[in-house]
């Protein structure tokens, strides 16, 4: 399995070249859209459903709301282990999925966290919440911007989301040199 998604990887996914590469080597596609969520629902960044076999996001980073999940597939298709159901049929991939959730690993499901995931998306569909996540862009780069100017070194000189990595190596950030500035 190739995994896109990271916790501080602050440029874009090319989707399309990491299928293309996941097909050349018979890998399974799982995009991680934790953090960009928001970004991507909004169409600020790339969109993984038509390129990724399985996509799976937290719904309390970007997309603001309470803490859970979400597991997404943009088509179904038959699962590639030959699972079968009992009357010996190919199970679909989103019949694994669901099994391996409920009852494989969740039990009863959380009524008002899914009811705050609902309001969380009907918020993330407004234009309220275009101009929040576009406001969130301009701030990370605003930010990365000015650590560049204060000669920071950021990862890959910017950023296209709402991360940056800063590379601090070159500050000497030694406890006992951060003793002296307290
Ligand atoms: C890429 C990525 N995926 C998933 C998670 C899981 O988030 P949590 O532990 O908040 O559910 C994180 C956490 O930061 C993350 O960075």
């Amino acid at each position: 399995m190739i995994i896109c998604g990271a916790s501080a990887y602050s440029r874009d996914w090319d989707y399309v070249r990491l299928r293309k590469i996941a097909d050349e080597v018979g890998a399974f596609l799982l995009a991680d859209i934790s953090h960009p969520a928001g970004l991507i629902a909004k169409g600020l960044l790339n969109d993984p459903l038509p390129h990724c076999h399985v996509i799976s996001t937290t719904t309390h980073k970007t997309l603001r709301g309470p803490r859970g999940g979400l597991i997404m597939m943009g088509k179904d298709f038959e699962n590639p282990w030959g699972q079968k159901t009992p009357k010996g049929e190919l199970k679909m991939m989103s019949a694994v999925l669901d099994g391996a959730v409920f009852p494989g690993t969740q039990g009863g499901p959380l009524e008002h966290v899914i009811a705050s995931k609902a309001i969380a998306f009907e918020e993330a569909l407004s234009d309220d919440y275009f101009k929040y996540i576009l406001q969130v862009i301009r701030n990370a780069k605003t930010m990365a911007k000015e650590f560049v100017d204060r000669g920071y070194k950021i990862i890959s000189g910017g950023t296209d989301n709402h991360l940056m990595l800063i590379d601090l190596r070159s500050k000497i950030l030694q406890a006992s040199r951060l003793k002296t500035h307290w």
